[in-house]
């Protein structure tokens, strides 16, 4: 079992990314370790530069994020927590992807589509390449599960069939060089919204802070989104049918349904018939409840650089080590001899 993720380190972790991706990063390591496998986590920074960014605020980010991640519960113990600028290989490996990944393959990405708009010929390469060096994150490990949100799911799709074609192309049928990766997606939280707007998802790089709530927000910041928080005149419904096109609607019990484990029809069985004004400080309270620790644990980290650096620096030095083997013979296959 070889569990592999990423988180880029722009912005602040939210919500969306602990709901979709960190709880299970936490629940896969101590699956990994029982099963006598691997599990790797590292901070996206080289992603990081596919789009305009500040080295200075790059560099903070890269630290708070693998304070979030621990205050999360990601063990350095048990993961092998890193940031890709510090393992080669990983550029390395999109280099050799490249010859094997299509345009074609890359133009129907919908993350390429959604972010680069109408301005394709201002975009930088980067960002169209962008899903050529997750694959090379991935099959550098020969990841078996990526714990990650819905919308990753399109590029872990494309990691497949680029591990596919290069074992094909390359590799005898007997032994072909690359797993093929699949994607682990917590049914119940694959896709968080945003709390302004039901229909597009929670995100870093929404410009209105009151549409996520922040790993690191205090208890009268989390309270105050959630009494934000868009929503529609109706009462909730008694059964999830009622939640259909109720976008805002859905989301919070999706959210609080996440939180406590309860299944959505027992919490619409709970709170069916009720307005907002009552299910809304439920909801915040048990927000309130799990990032209380979580942001306890963050103070008490964030400051301390050295020891933030020494754990990356020791999660880069194991994964430089475990993607020799592969990059070797990713090299080898391609009749290439590594220096
Ligand atoms: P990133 O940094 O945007 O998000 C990190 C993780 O959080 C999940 N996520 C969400 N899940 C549910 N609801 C949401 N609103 C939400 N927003 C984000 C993402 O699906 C992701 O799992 N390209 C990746 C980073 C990456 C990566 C990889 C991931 C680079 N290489 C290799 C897996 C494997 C990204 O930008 O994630």
């Amino acid at each position: 079992m070889r569990v592999v993720s990423g988180i880029q380190p722009t912005g602040k972790p939210h919500l969306g990314n602990y709901l979709g991706a960190i709880v299970n990063y936490v629940k896969l390591q101590d699956e990994a370790q029982a099963a006598g496998g691997e599990c790797f986590i590292f901070l996206a920074d080289l992603h990081a530069l596919s789009q305009a960014h500040d080295p200075a605020e790059l560099t903070v980010n890269t630290r708070e994020m693998v304070a979030t991640l621990v205050a999360c519960g990601v063990d350095p113990m048990k993961t092998i927590l890193f940031n890709q600028a510090q393992v080669p290989a990983h550029a390395e490996l999109q280099w050799l992807l490249n010859g094997t990944a299509r345009m074609g393959w890359l133009n129907r990405m919908t993350q390429w589509k959604d972010k680069a708009g109408k301005n394709r010929e201002g975009q930088s390469i980067a960002l169209f390449t962008y899903p050529v060096l997750q694959a090379a994150d991935v099959l550098l490990y020969q990841a078996t599960h990526v714990p990650v949100g819905e919308d990753q799911k399109q590029h872990l799709e494309l990691a497949r069939d680029i591990a596919q074609k290069f074992n094909n192309d390359f590799c005898p049928e007997d032994a072909p060089l690359f797993t093929l990766p699949e994607p682990y997606i917590p049914p119940a939280a694959a896709r968080i919204m945003s709390l302004r707007d039901g229909t597009v998802k929670m995100s870093k790089s929404d410009p209105s802070e009151m549409s996520r709530i922040s790993l690191t927000d205090d208890a009268d910041t989390i309270m105050k989104k959630i009494k934000k928080a868009k929503t529609d005149a109706e009462p909730l419904p008694s059964e999830e049918k009622g939640l259909e096109g109720r976008a805002e609607a859905r989301n919070l019990i999706t959210i609080y349904s996440a939180l406590t484990g309860k299944s959505v029809a027992d919490v619409l069985g709970e709170y069916g018939g009720q307005g907002f004004g009552g299910f809304k400080p439920v909801l915040g309270e048990a927000l309130v409840e799990i990032l209380r620790p979580i942001n306890a644990r963050f103070m008490e980290l964030k400051d301390d650089q050295e020891a933030l650096d020494a754990i990356l620096a020791r999660g880069a030095a194991k994964a430089r080590e475990h993607g020799i083997p592969t990059l070797d013979a990713a090299y080898k296959a391609l009749g290439l001899v590594r220096g």
